[in-house]
């Protein structure tokens, strides 16, 4: 079976291929990059002009809620709304029910996603049992059962011996430590503390809340040896340790979620509980740093975070309502905004949503390229492509996002994992 995409602009970071080509696909591999390859009899071909074509996208952090939280998304809803954004590989968060702290639900999850068969579906599992931050789980066994990554997201262990403990394991079994760096003490409230939440007399959560955290992050990276991700990143102050870090040679990385490139806080005045969302939207000079952070690659990756909640459950005041805005459905439409602002080369779009992620998460280079003999995950875009984020085109369970019945301009026409198409656009 031989695929050919034809005519596309081709962007591939891995080997600094940008210009019109063609892309041949066979056996689930890519087998021919060039400027022009021919049609033959048996080849189906997709006519790619005014497209990009890139390497698939990898999202290094998405709530799938399976099980446990189905009516908000579940591994099939999840997996057609990942390929409707582009995103062939996808690490799912532990904060199911029961939690991802075990090897069977991660079993149950690789093999559910498996069944439906649009998505590489890589968990992530707890770093403590129940994420509750007293007894850490079993790395070596959860690794063995397919878990790529080790992160108590929607919340962080607090005991930084024990914190230090799951470093060195971690370390010892080769598993990435993810962070949702926000210490608990320190973020009980609802929204930046800052204007807004002074303006509504609802509790903040503080920007060092999220730095002090980072820098316990990076200095037990340093200590350990272990490889730490810093998750859904909102704050300059971050920026300015990841860079320090950086300098420092600790192994550490980082992620910004779509949602804090494109908002601030004062979303929360138009949007309320829908542009709720931990961390928080910040302020526009955060989002600026963030902006600038990506593009110079001191954050290395976008991470969706996509968070779905069912309406009854957003429908409700800030301080009750939960936090989360999807995030598949967008991350194309939000780089595609920088692109289009001079703030992003398309180059590194394509490389903040595959190459880099697929490198974090070493995957690199099997994914996350187009070198020939890879695995053949691609996607095609129109980066002038408007569509409206509606209840007609949406895959997902749920609809909770500030950007639900706007118009959006950057559209996924196909995505192929394998080799083989796994979403279109049918405009
Ligand atoms: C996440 C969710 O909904 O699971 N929500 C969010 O705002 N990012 C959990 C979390 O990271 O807090």
């Amino acid at each position: 079976m031989a695929l050919l995409i034809k005519g596309g602009y081709i962007v591939d970071p891995s080997q600094n291929w940008e210009g019109i080509g063609d892309l041949l696909i066979e056996d689930g591999k890519i087998s021919k990059l060039s400027k022009e390859i021919k049609v033959e009899p048996q080849m189906e071909v997709i006519d790619a002009r005014g497209c990009v074509v890139a390497p698939a996208f990898v999202d290094p952090h998405a709530h799938l809620r399976d099980p446990g939280f189905t009516h908000k998304e579940d591994i099939e809803s999840g997996s057609k709304a990942a390929v409707f954004g582009g995103f062939t590989t996808v690490v799912s968060m532990p904060n199911t029910n029961p939690e991802t702290d075990n090897p069977a639900i991660v079993e149950y999850q690789i093999l559910k996603a498996q069944k439906v068969g649009l998505i590489r579906l890589l968990p992530s599992a707890a770093i403590t049992k129940g994420r509750k931050g007293k007894e850490l789980t079993e790395f070596c066994q959860l690794k063995k059962a397919g878990a790529v990554a080790l992160t108590d997201d929607g919340t962080t262990p607090t005991d930084e011996a024990l914190l230090r403990t799951a470093f060195e394991w971690a370390a010892d079994c080769g598993m990435l430590i993810m962070d949702h760096a926000e210490i608990p003490a320190l973020s009980r409230g609802h929204l930046n503390e800052g204007k807004i939440s002074a303006l509504l007399g609802i509790e903040g959560r503080s920007r060092g809340a999220e730095a002090i955290a980072v820098a316990r992050d990076g200095y037990l990276a340093q200590i350990t040896g272990a490889r730490v991700h810093i998750q859904h990143i909102s704050a300059k102050e971050t920026v300015e340790l990841l860079k320090l870090f950086k300098e420092k040679g600790i192994n550490i990385t980082g992620e910004v979620n779509p949602n804090h490139l494109l908002l601030t806080e004062e979303a929360i005045l138009k949007y309320g509980s829908l542009a709720k969302v931990n961390p928080p939207l910040r302020t526009e000079e955060d989002r600026k740093t963030l902006i600038e952070a990506l593009a110079e690659g001191i954050i290395d990756c976008i991470g969706t975070d996509h968070a779905p909640h069912a309406p009854w459950e957003k429908d409700k005041p800030l301080d009750q309502a939960p936090p989360g805005m999807l995030g598949f459905q967008i991350a194309l439409p939000a780089l595609v905004k920088l692109y289009g602002e001079g703030l992003i080369t398309l180059k590194r779009l394509v490389e903040v949503l595959s190459t880099s992620p697929a490198e974090i998460l070493n995957l690199y280079p099997e994914l996350g390229t187009l070198k020939e003999g890879t695995t053949a995950d691609v996607v095609i875009f129109d980066l002038k492509k408007e569509w409206i984020f509606n209840e007609e085109i949406n895959p997902s369970k749920s609809k909770n996002s500030p950007f639900f019945g706007q118009k959006l301009v950057g559209k996924v026409i196909y995505t192929v994992k394998e080799g083989k198409i796994v979403y279109s656009y049918k405009s």
